[in-house]
């Protein structure tokens, strides 16, 4: 097999995993706090393990990882459907899995998607077992329907948060210089925290946190990278910092302030990079 056939399956695979960490993180922060919801946030954390080893993998080959969403079961209205919903999202990547094992003839490879494989068959149990505790729980969704300012600043926080969790992993898999490739997978997680505090205070609101990217930037040269990266740390500081005048619930102001505060550092560190890769 071609290493661009193997490739595209890969990233099929990619995508899927993607959509399995949104539903997942969807679902967990529509529950509020709780059991159920702490040990879906693992699992997306495990997906989220997957879909770095793929990407990686993409890279060694060649390619290019996909920063499409697959598929995602995201109807249902109780916690118990969304639950089934979860083994089905499971049993819709062991099909694939099975059919790239088969296909795919490096050794290597066929024993990371066994590897793989293996975890979402643990998954796929482990959201059985949750159908029947959120039943027996009572497990709710606490979502609810606040549309105003507040509203708006937050979904406007996870819009920006997604899409540089997008944008800093492409880029540390892209990246061939060593410290900035650390520097982004590091800060792709600091921004993975921003997303679960902003989706978290949305539902603890009343509100519902809606889970979209706006377009990631895809420079292939490093420097090009970090300076859109600095562009967009320097835009969204200066957002958190109005926003932060703006909203009068003290706890909300102390979380956007700090999110501005990691911003501006994120913003500094990306320089000191790019005089680097410059010099
Ligand atoms: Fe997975
Ligand atoms: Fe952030
Ligand atoms: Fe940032």
């Amino acid at each position: 097999m071609k290493n661009e056939e193997i490739i595209a399956l890969l990233n099929q695979d990619l995508e899927g995993e993607h959509g399995a960490i949104i539903q997942y993180l969807t679902h967990a922060y529509a529950m509020g706090e709780g059991e159920i919801a702490c040990e879906i946030e693992a699992i997306a954390r495990e997906e989220m393990r997957h879909l770095d080893w793929l990407a990686e993998t993409i890279v060694e080959l060649g390619g290019t990882p996909s920063l499409e969403r697959g598929n995602m079961r995201l109807e249902g209205k109780s916690v118990a459907d969304w639950m089934k919903n979860g083994v089905l999202l499971e049993e819709d990547a062991m099909g694939p899995y099975r059919e790239h094992i088969k296909l795919i003839d490096n050794p290597k490879i066929k024993r990371l998607l066994r590897r793989i494989l293996s975890d979402e068959e643990s998954h796929r149990g482990d959201f059985q077992h949750f159908v029947e505790k959120a039943e027996k729980e009572g497990a709710k969704d606490v979502r609810g329907t606040r549309q105003d300012r507040v509203a708006d600043i937050l979904n406007w926080g996870i819009l920006h948060e997604y899409t540089v969790i997008l944008q800093y992993l492409l880029h540390s898999y892209m990246t061939k210089n060593k410290d900035v490739k650390r520097e982004m997978e590091d800060q792709a997680i600091n921004e993975m925290q921003h997303l679960g505090w902003l989706a978290e205070e949305m539902v603890d609101g009343g509100g519902s946190p809606r889970i979209e990217h706006t377009e990631v930037d895809q420079s292939t040269k490093t420097s090009d990278m970090l300076r859109s990266d600095i562009e967009i740390e320097k835009k969204v500081a200066a957002e958190y910092d109005r926003a932060a005048k703006e909203v009068t619930d003290p706890g909300l102001k102390k979380l956007l302030i700090r999110l501005r505060d990691h911003e501006v550092y994120h913003a500094e560190v990306f320089s000191d990079l790019l005089k680097e890769e410059e010099k």
